[in-house]
């Protein structure tokens, strides 16, 4: 199986503006109470993800109307209780608000139903919903195991009004769907909760997005919840979604790591999720942050770093995981509290978190309902395997502010589509990677000169692309691997083991700057460079050079697949004979004999092989600026690149 990733570049700094997607849990109850109203309900500003498309693909199946009406907005035909399809299966990924509110409802709502899910849904409990349901007479039944999904919902007789019970120290989403699901009773019933409910924010939002509804619940304290008789819901016209607050977390954490200001739009002081809490924390750990109606602005400390808490999570568990891996920028340890719940989300996300951040080097201590994260000592590398995201969008966004420390690979990150399609999109936008200057061009054109002359007079570290393909030829040659044999070479270029001194390159302790030079070491560099294989396990080796200040890489494909998002790209060429000429000369002042037809055959067989080969073939990208150096001197190409990068071109 081929393995996706996203490599992210080295951060030097973060700030501008993002306008935050919608809310997932406030776009999610607004589609089911729009639903079940009577009348129609423009929702704008909707969250688009996979979590709303499941129930918006479910809402559709009960036979209500969804229409888009482009831009985010979309009109509901509400049903006023009474789904059109008494029957349907639905399948509804790994959507829990999704999962949880539409047992609710469809439990009432007197029809037959099988709910499923991917096989994590499966893993998450559902039991404390289900009794709570039962109370009322409905029928539910557990396909497979006990207490969790997959569910089958069969017509009954609800008995109405009284007092029920349901557990609230395991999830909130149990009170949630019970909650909005009562009004289709019509009459006055009470619930009461057992337990220490946990993610009271969540049913503040449950209790907002109701009344907004027209159905107010009488709350005493957070144990007792009375819903009055003959409430039903009516839409109140048009709805709009406010930005997701969870999901504001990591461009919050972002500028309080990275400098700031990074100001997000679409949650504020007058927000009703309480993820937006999580500015409080990072303002706990000494960054700075100013609050609007309808923003929130972070930057970092005055002075200093940001420092270690200790935090009770109970009021933001989402937005704590950003914590988690901000940790790893402070001073000190982090200890998250009373995050039990993290165990029976996407993943079980302490175990999750635990795993990944050991990756990085941080020391991490993990209980039954805490996390304590020490960040490591100095600055630390990543790891070329990169970090695992387990199916949870949270844990792929999360993991990015890593980036701050070196370049990152992070797997499988299309599961941030749950809630946040664009995320690298709005990432990129908002970060300052370190800057690369990519100069490419055939063997002996000089590049590998003027790229160390540049690397130096701009104090920029120098990446020189070829000594890789030419250490693998000679590791190979060493180790009795034929140059053609894909598989044993790309072993040895992933385990390369290489120390690049100031003048010096040292295989497994050996000096081979020189050895590596030779013309048959040159030629098998050329045919290992032809391996895929051989490419895809240099990749991540290669980013891993782009450190702060900047950078200049010369190599074949470093403006169009290694940096491909370079400050300034360069195809740097000659003609061949001026080429042959070059390495003539440089040969000769090695001492080493030599003459210059035999090098332009050997030039020109070298540009072919380099050129026509399927993957990363040498040419001049779209993107590249030209610079043909046969009649241009050392100093003149280099200050040419130098203006080029002051313009950004
Ligand atoms: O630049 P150089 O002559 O040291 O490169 C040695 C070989 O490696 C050459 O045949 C081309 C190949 N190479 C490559 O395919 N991609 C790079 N980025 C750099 C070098």
């Amino acid at each position: 199986m081929v393995m996706d990733f996203v490599d992210l570049p080295p951060l030097l700094s973060a700030k501008g503006v993002v306008r935050l997607p919608g809310s997932k849990s406030i776009s999610n109850r607004v589609l089911l109470l729009a639903a079940l109203a009577d009348g129609q309900t423009e929702v704008r500003d909707l969250l688009e993800s996979d979590d709303t498309a499941r129930m918006i693909d479910a809402l559709r199946l009960l036979g209500v109307v969804v229409e888009s009406l482009g831009d985010r907005a979309y009109r509901v035909h509400g049903v006023a209780g009474k789904f059109p399809c008494r029957q349907a299966e639905l399948f509804l990924g790994n959507a829990g608000t999704a999962f949880r509110s539409l047992t609710g409802a469809l439990a009432l709502a007197g029809g037959h139903y099988t709910l499923t899910g991917v096989a994590r849904m499966h893993e998450r409990p559902i039991g404390d919903l289900v009794d709570a349901l039962r109370q009322l007479g409905a029928d539910i039944r557990y396909l497979g195991n006990e207490k969790f999904p997959p569910l089958e919902i069969r017509p009954s007789a609800i008995r109405s009004g009284g007092v029920l019970q349901v557990r609230g120290d395991l999830s909130s989403q149990f009170l949630t769907g019970l909650l909005m699901a009562l009004p289709l009773t019509g009459v006055e019933t009470t619930v009461e909760v057992v337990g220490d409910l946990i993610s009271q924010p969540y049913i503040e939002i449950t209790l907002a997005t109701m009344a907004r509804f027209g159905v107010q619940v009488e709350r005493q304290g957070w144990q007792r919840f009375t819903l009055p008789a003959g409430h039903a819901y009516r839409s109140p016209g048009v709805v709009s979604v406010e930005g997701d607050a969870s999901s504001a977390s990591y461009f919050l954490a972002l500028g309080a790591i990275g400098g700031g200001p990074l100001r997000v739009e679409g949650v504020g002081r007058d927000s009703v999720q309480g993820d937006v809490r999580f500015a409080d924390a990072l303002a706990l750990m000494g960054a700075r942050v100013e609050r609007g109606p309808n923003w929130i602005e972070t930057a970092g400390p005055l002075q200093g770093k940001l420092h270690g808490i200790d935090l009770d999570c109970k009021h933001i568990p989402d937005a704590a995981m950003t914590l988690a891996t901000t940790a790893l920028f402070a001073e000190g340890a982090t200890t998250l509290r009373n995050i039990a719940s993290w165990r029976v989300k996407e993943t079980d996300r302490i175990a999750a978190m635990a795993t990944e951040l050991r990756k990085l080097g941080a020391a991490v201590e993990e209980g039954a309902d805490f996390i304590r994260v020490t960040p490591p000592h100095s600055s630390f590398l990543t790891p070329p395997a990169g970090i695992d995201t387990y199916d949870d969008h949270r844990i792929a966004m999360c993991f990015s502010l890593a980036a701050f420390a070196n370049t990152l690979r992070i797997n499988d990150p299309g599961c941030v589509t749950k809630t946040f399609p664009d995320f690298f999109a709005r990432f990129a936008a908002v970060t300052q990677p370190v800057p690369v200057i990519a100069i490419d061009g055939p063997s002996a054109s000089g590049k590998g000169t003027v790229a160390a002359r540049l690397a130096s007079t701009l104090g920029w570290h120098y990446l020189d692309s070829g000594a890789l393909y030419r250490l693998t030829a000679l590791a190979c040659r060493r180790a009795g691997v034929t140059w053609d044999d894909e598989a044993a070479t790309a072993t040895i270029a992933a385990g390369l083991d290489v120390v690049f001194g100031e003048n010096s390159i040292r295989l497994s302790g050996d000096e081979v700057n020189d050895a590596i030079r030779d013309e048959e070491i040159s030629s098998g560099a050329s045919q290992v460079a032809a391996l895929p294989a051989v490419r895809d396990a240099l990749l991540f080796r290669q980013r891993v050079f782009r450190r702060a200040p900047g950078l200049v890489a010369d190599g074949r494909d470093m403006g169009s697949v290694v940096f491909p998002d370079a400050l300034t790209k360069v195809f740097l060429t000659a003609s061949v004979e001026v080429r042959a000429e070059r390495r003539h000369k440089q040969l000769i002042e090695k001492g080493i004999a030599a003459s210059i037809l035999p090098l332009l055959l050997d030039l020109r067989e070298r540009d072919q092989r380099d050129s026509q080969r399927s993957v990363a073939p040498l040419q001049q990208s779209e993107d590249a600026n030209l610079l043909d150096t046969t009649d241009l001197t050392i100093e003149q190409a280099v200050s040419q690149v130098l203006s080029w990068s002051k313009q950004g071109a």
